[in-house]
Parts: C-alpha cells; sequence; structure tokens
C-alpha cells in the first residue's frame, strides 16, 4: 500500500516539527513528578484500551517505573541495539519515522504506523512524503518485546516506545549519553493522508520548509538544527540527479554543488534515467555518524539534496548553517537534543483522542 502511484512525489526530507515547551521547562516539570499518580497499572490486563484520553500535558520521566512495565527503556534500548548492529540503516529509519509520524498531524501518536483505517481512509502512509519509509515492522516487533517484558501487559503505548527508540537509534549514532524522554503519549487513532502531504520534500524551497517548522513551533534556528538529523540520512537518485545533469533544464549540474561532489555522485547516479532507486549519503564527509559534518559539508556547497545546500543559500537560515559548521560538536548535539525533546513534546496539549494500540500498526 506505500507503494500507491500517487506517491511518487517528492520525499526524503527527513523533517520534522515542533510542539511547545523548551527543554529545560520540561525538566521543571519532571521535577514535580512525585505528586502525580503513577501510569496504567492499574489494569494489568491486555486491554488497557480504555485509558481515557489523558494527555500529554502529564508526561512525565518516570511514567512507567511503578507498573509492570518499569523496564521499557531498557528493553527497547537493547532491541534498538541488537537490531543495528545488523541492519545500520534502522538507525536513520527510526530518526525518520518519529519525525514524520510527530510532524504529520503535529503530535506524537504513532499515527504514522497505522496501516488501514475503518473505511480505508488513505493513511500517512500514502504520502509522497512516506514512500518507501521502513521500520514498520521492526515497531511491531519491538512492541512484542516490551509486552513481553512486562508479563503480557499492555501498558505502554507506540508512540512512548517510538519516541524511545528514536532518542537510541540518536544515541546510537552520536555515541552520547542518553537524554531523557518524557513518556505517557497516547497512541492516535486517526491516520489522515492530507496530515503527510505537508511534510518538506528534497525540492522544497527553503522558505516553505521554514514555515513548516514555524507553524509547528520552531524557530528558524530549530529548522536548521534539525534538518542535522540528514548527516546519517540517504537519498535515491531521483531526488536530486536533476543537479547532476539537468539543473533546471539547463542539461547542466547545480552550480551550487561542488564539481567533484557532482563528479563523485554521477558514479551512482549516471544521468536522469538510471538508478533512480539507488541511495547516497546525505553527508558525505562522515556517513553514519551523527555528528556536525553535514553543516560543514554544507558550507562547502556539498549538501546532496537541493533543501539541504539551500540552508545555505538563504540569510536566515545561513548563519545558523555557519555557527554550527564552526561550532563544537557538543554545540550541534546538546541543541539537537533538545530539539529533539521539544519535538517529542509536539501534542502533549492538546487532548487529542488515544489509547494503547495492542500492535502498532494496526488499530485495536
Ligand atoms: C512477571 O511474572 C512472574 C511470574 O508470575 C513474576 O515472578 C514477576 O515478578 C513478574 N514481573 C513483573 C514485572 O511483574
Ligand atoms: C544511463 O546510464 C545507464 C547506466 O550507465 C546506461 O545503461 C544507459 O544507457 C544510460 N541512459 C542514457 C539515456 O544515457
Amino acid at each position: 500500500m506505500r507503494r500507491d502511484k500517487h506517491l511518487r512525489l517528492l520525499v526524503t526530507y527527513i523533517i520534522f516539527l515542533l510542539a511547545a515547551n523548551s527543554f529545560s521547562s520540561l525538566l521543571g516539570e519532571a521535577a514535580s513528578e512525585k505528586n502525580t499518580k503513577k501510569g496504567g497499572d492499574q489494569n494489568g490486563d491486555q486491554n488497557v484500551a480504555a485509558v481515557p484520553p489523558a494527555q500529554a500535558s502529564k508526561l512525565r520521566y518516570n511514567h512507567y517505573r511503578t507498573t509492570r512495565c518499569s523496564k521499557v527503556e531498557s528493553v527497547v534500548t537493547t532491541e534498538v541495539t541488537k537490531r543495528s548492529k545488523r541492519d545500520p540503516t534502522l538507525i536513520a529509519a527510526l530518526l525518520r519515522l518519529f519525525f514524520h509520524d510527530c510532524f504529520a498531524n503535529k503530535q506524537c501518536d504513532a499515527s504514522l504506523l497505522i496501516k488501514k483505517m475503518p473505511k480505508n481512509e488513505k493513511t500517512e502512509l500514502h504520502s509522497g512524503s512516506n514512500v518507501g519509509i521502513k521500520g514498520l515492522a521492526f515497531m511491531d516487533y519491538l512492541k512484542t518485546k516490551v509486552v513481553e517484558s512486562c508479563n503480557g501487559s499492555n501498558i505502554v503505548s507506540c508512540a512512548d516506545i517510538l519516541a524511545l527508540a528514536a532518542r537510541d537509534a540518536y544515541v546510537l549514532a552520536s555515541k552520547r549519553p542518553a537524554y531523557p524522554v518524557l513518556l505517557g503519549r497516547l497512541d492516535g487513532m486517526v491516520s489522515l493522508v492530507k496530515d503527510a502531504d505537508s511534510l518538506p520534500g528534497a525540492r522544497t524551497p527553503i522558505n516553505t520548509i521554514v514555515s513548516v517548522f514555524k507553524d509547528a513551533g520552531f524557530t528558524t534556528e530549530e529548522a536548521v538544527i534539525l534538518s542535522g538529523a540528514h548527516t546519517i540520512g540517504e537519498a535515491k537518485c531521483k531526488f536530486f540527479n536533476d543537479r547532476l545533469h539537468n539543473f533546471l533544464n539547463t542539461k547542466k549540474p547545480d552550480r551550487t554543488m561542488d564539481p567533484a561532489l557532482v563528479e563523485q555522485l554521477k558514479k551512482i547516479c549516471p544521468n536522469m534515467t538510471a538508478n533512480l532507486e539507488s541511495p547516497a549519503f546525505l553527508d558525505q564527509g562522515t556517513r553514519r555518524v551523527f555528528d556536525k559534518s553535514y553543516f560543514v559539508q554544507v558550507t562547502r556547497q556539498r549538501g546532496v539534496l537541493q533543501s539541504d545546500q539551500n540552508l545555505f543559500a538563504n540569510a536566515a537560515t545561513k548563519q545558523f548553517v555557519t555557527g554550527l559548521a564552526s561550532g563544537t560538536e557538543e554545540n550541534f548535539l546538546s541543541k539537537f537534543e533538545k530539539a529533539m525533546a521539544k519535538l517529542g513534546n509536539l501534542g502533549a496539549t492538546t487532548n487529542y483522542k488515544g489509547n494503547i494500540r495492542r500492535v502498532c500498526s494496526v488499530l485495536n
């Protein structure tokens, strides 16, 4: 179903959007956590679908600590670590799933994972922005491992599992200590293609990208910082081959791309018709490592997607790219972590209708 014809649009921009609270205010909330009641432990049975739509305003760091699922974090970490050793592409896939899920309807509610709606309405997965998205089967697997670790209880939402898996993916790629993740999300019950269609693509103009982020509550700087996830991303030839062979119908390469990079990428994408599905790394410096190298590449006219290079062509975003490229790794990574935390809080205050899905890809 993900391969629907009209999916051919754009795509692979990993983009994400935003929320409301800053990381520090989130930490403040954690401090007052003691007063709140424990999570879904009261009902250890399989069917917690009746949890009322209490919401993310109630997210807290140790949401599951006193439940049968107190080990959820270590279970997710173990499984993500194990699987990504076998399949290193899982890391970028999990970050993309998280970003696209959160950005689509501005809720981190795992709605992206839903394969089928009751009346067969087209879902987020049908959107061009989600063509070729990976990791759905892994999320279903992860859910079964979490339920097992809870002695069979369905207490942890797929939305929380995804937030943790994305954090762990980032930690594995950056080798940074794990940052804390607020938990207690509910799984959404609606997935609509139109929500995902607004995600930026590889050829989306910079102003549109910035405004999509802004609509989600992110600053221009945060839009640039989150774009930094492309440091571990890949894109298929069809999303940038025009820049190598026929930019704006000039039959010439994009002059804003380093000629050496043009030649290098031509080996993967020889012309406008061959190898359209072949992937290239978006950070040609340090590929699967999560670092500031992506920004350094962009300042050297070595961004692969037009949307990457445009960050350096626009005055409003260029200053941030320059700053991130010349700053320390710590500078970029700590900012990225704050932006991720903010992203993860999307939907936290909207009181959407939700439950705890038994299978992440299927509505209860
Ligand atoms: C799971 O069930 C086993 C056997 O009944 C019990 O020993 C164990 O403490 C339970 N674990 C949790 C987390 O409830
Ligand atoms: C494109 O490249 C492929 C692989 O090198 C080659 O077989 C094909 O003939 C080329 N097509 C055109 C139109 O040049």
